[in-house]
């Protein structure tokens, strides 16, 4: 690896106009700075960052950690993270703690013992792991779970109001069975999409109903099979609400299982608009979080967070919004039972097809 010295002796110029090109703490003429740049390019200099970072008691890098990286609203509000720290200098690096406590504060040690600047919590929703970082030293910002007993930087959607548009909206095209498969229990968001559904419900003067709730965990399969929990009823739903786009998905894999056409027998509404929410047939109505808001903002706070440690913390709850596509229509004229009994030719019965991993509430 060549050296500062070679490639002043290179370009003609002093070690200190080098290191003063690497890390731009002073001013120096384009053309001297062009003949330093040529001289590293032709000698395969890179400075030395890990030299720099105890230099300036920084590493421009930041933390991030998601629950699930393989799901696309984790990994699109990612996107919007890196984008956004790039712009400002910085380099993430990206953690998965697959939705464990355990390996989310694994990931916090490994963060902190490389020094990065800051860190972008998108948490399981564990308290726990967080107290070790608000103890600690380094600034945080919490993303998209809230976590109420931590006095930390905050940026998410605003849940209830959530799940209050994806149920006005089925109310609103004249559904008053309405099936709810929210997320994972436990979770705050969870609880505030259901909270919005059972507003929206006693707006329109409309009993909840326990035999229409079912808990899923943001996955495929929840929605599959809470959907066949629901369609099993005596009194079936003639829509659902899934409480993240994977199980709404997973709902429509259900209806073409029992032979129900989507939105014809059952409208289905997601939550979180991912990019494939629009190229599903039919493409999926949902509630668009501010995914690329919430990434930018995140950064920004972080930023500030490093700036001023002893700021107030500030709390930014972002509003959702209904993307009306193809999955949700007025409510079918007849029930989706005898919509089942009405295609059972070319379907298996609602009995024959078992449900998988939802429970009912
Ligand atoms: O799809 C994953 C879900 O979990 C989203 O709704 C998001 O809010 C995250 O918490």
């Amino acid at each position: 690896m060549a050296t500062v010295q070679q490639v002043a002796e290179r370009a003609g110029v002093s070690a200190a106009t080098v290191s003063h090109v690497t890390n731009n703490t002073r001013f120096v003429s384009p053309e001297l700075r062009a003949r330093v740049h040529a001289a590293m390019d032709e000698l395969d200099y890179r400075p030395n960052a890990l030299a720099r970072s105890l230099r300036r008691g920084e590493t421009r890098t930041l933390g991030l950690i998601v629950p699930e990286s393989s799901n696309p609203f984790f990994a699109e509000v990612a996107q919007a993270v890196e984008l956004a720290a790039f712009d400002r200098g910085y380099s993430v690096i990206l953690c998965n703690s697959e939705g464990s406590p355990t390996k989310e504060r694994l990931h916090l040690d490994v963060l902190l013992t490389k020094q990065v600047d800051g860190v972008i919590l998108m948490s399981t929703g564990a308290e726990d792991a967080l107290s070790q970082l608000v103890s600690g030293t380094i600034p945080i910002v919490i993303v998209d779970r809230d976590m109420p007993n931590m006095e930390t930087d905050l940026v998410l959607a605003d849940n209830r109001h959530g799940g209050y548009l994806a149920t006005r909206h089925l109310i609103g095209l004249g559904h008053r069975r309405i099936g709810l498969i929210s997320g994972p229990p436990g979770i705050t968001l969870s609880e505030q999409r259901i909270s919005g559904y059972m507003g929206a419900l006693a707006e329109a003067g409309l009993a909840p109903d326990d035999t229409l709730l079912t808990h899923g965990d943001f996955h495929f399969e929840s929605g599959r099979s809470g959907a066949l929990i629901l369609m099993n009823r005596p009194d079936p739903p003639t829509a659902v609400f899934a409480c993240n786009d994977l199980m709404a998905i997973g709902v429509r894999r259900a209806a073409a299982e029992i032979g129900l056409q989507v939105p014809e027998d059952l409208s289905v509404v997601g939550f979180d608009d991912i990019q494939l929410a629009s190229f599903t047939t039919p493409s999926l109505t949902t509630v668009a979080q501010p995914k690329a808001e919430m990434g930018r903002q995140a950064v920004r706070l972080l930023l500030g967070r490093m700036a001023d440690k002893n700021a107030p913390a500030i709390r930014l709850v972002l509003l959702p919004d209904l993307v009306m596509r193809e999955s949700s229509a007025a409510r079918p004229s007849r029930s989706p039972d005898s919509a089942c009994r009405l295609t059972s030719s070319r379907s298996r019965s609602l009995k024959e097809v078992l449900p998988g991993t939802a429970t009912a509430i």
